[in-house]
């Protein structure tokens, strides 16, 4: 599996011969400003909940690739009223797609859509298929319910948690999160976009390598394959 990062929450993943696309969002981005989506083909998008800073940019994407939205029942409906193919799922939930196996699992945050309508509660997927699992937290606090993942999935071989504080969790609390996800490889996310997050790499990484486990930072545009 392959993963790009193109800032914030917004990564291709490539993933059982498809290309998953998460909150894009680079339009939302200071720092993704050179970047682009434009030739990037896309079979699904993952939408973890319906902040401006992972939808901004889901629409064209959408509309060019023609991709399938994959989220909460909420978001899914809202971009289906507007023509857009998408499957719905809920807290817990699961399904076998052609690229894996897809559960839909708790995240502790808030989410409204861009025009104030209700986006349901937000969310993180666990994706497993023959070439390995991987977490995408989405935005959200540390919370117990994380213990709940290797219970119920096959074991992580890497996790996406968001490490910027303020909005979310921060480095310090993702690592207690990958304990409990019982994962030692994470890639971080959801920081330096804005002042509000901009961290110290340096000792975000040490905070991790602490407990002998590893934080990915990547470049913007920057690939790693797992
Ligand atoms: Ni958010
Ligand atoms: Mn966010």
């Amino acid at each position: 599996m392959k993963f790009t990062w193109y800032g914030q929450s917004t990564f291709i993943i490539e993933f059982g011969g498809k290309v998953l696309l998460t909150d894009p969002a680079l339009s939302a981005n200071p720092l993704a400003k050179d970047l682009n989506l434009d030739d990037v083909h896309v079979d699904y998008v993952l939408v973890s909940h319906g902040h401006g800073d992972h939808v901004a940019d889901l629409e064209t994407v959408l509309k060019r690739t023609g991709a399938t939205i994959i989220s909460n029942y909420e978001i899914v409906s809202y971009y289906g009223a507007k023509g857009f193919s998408g499957h719905p799922l809920n807290h817990g939930g699961k399904w076998n797609f052609d690229f894996g196996t897809l559960k839909y699992v708790n995240a502790v945050h808030s989410s409204v859509l861009p025009d104030g309508t209700y986006a349901g509660n937000p969310g993180g997927f666990v994706v497993w298929g023959k070439e390995g699992s991987f977490y995408f937290a989405g935005d959200t606090a540390l919370t117990l319910d994380m213990k709940l993942i290797p219970l119920t999935c096959p074991k992580l071989d890497v996790s996406i948690l968001p490490i910027g504080d303020n909005f979310t969790m921060g480095y310090e609390d993702a690592a207690i999160a990958s304990d409990f996800v019982e994962c030692s490889k994470i890639i971080g996310c959801h920081f330096d976009s804005f002042p509000y997050i901009e961290i110290d790499h340096d000792k975000a990484k040490e905070t991790f390598s602490k407990k002998s486990k590893e934080l990915i930072l990547l470049e913007l545009g920057e690939s790693i394959e797992i």
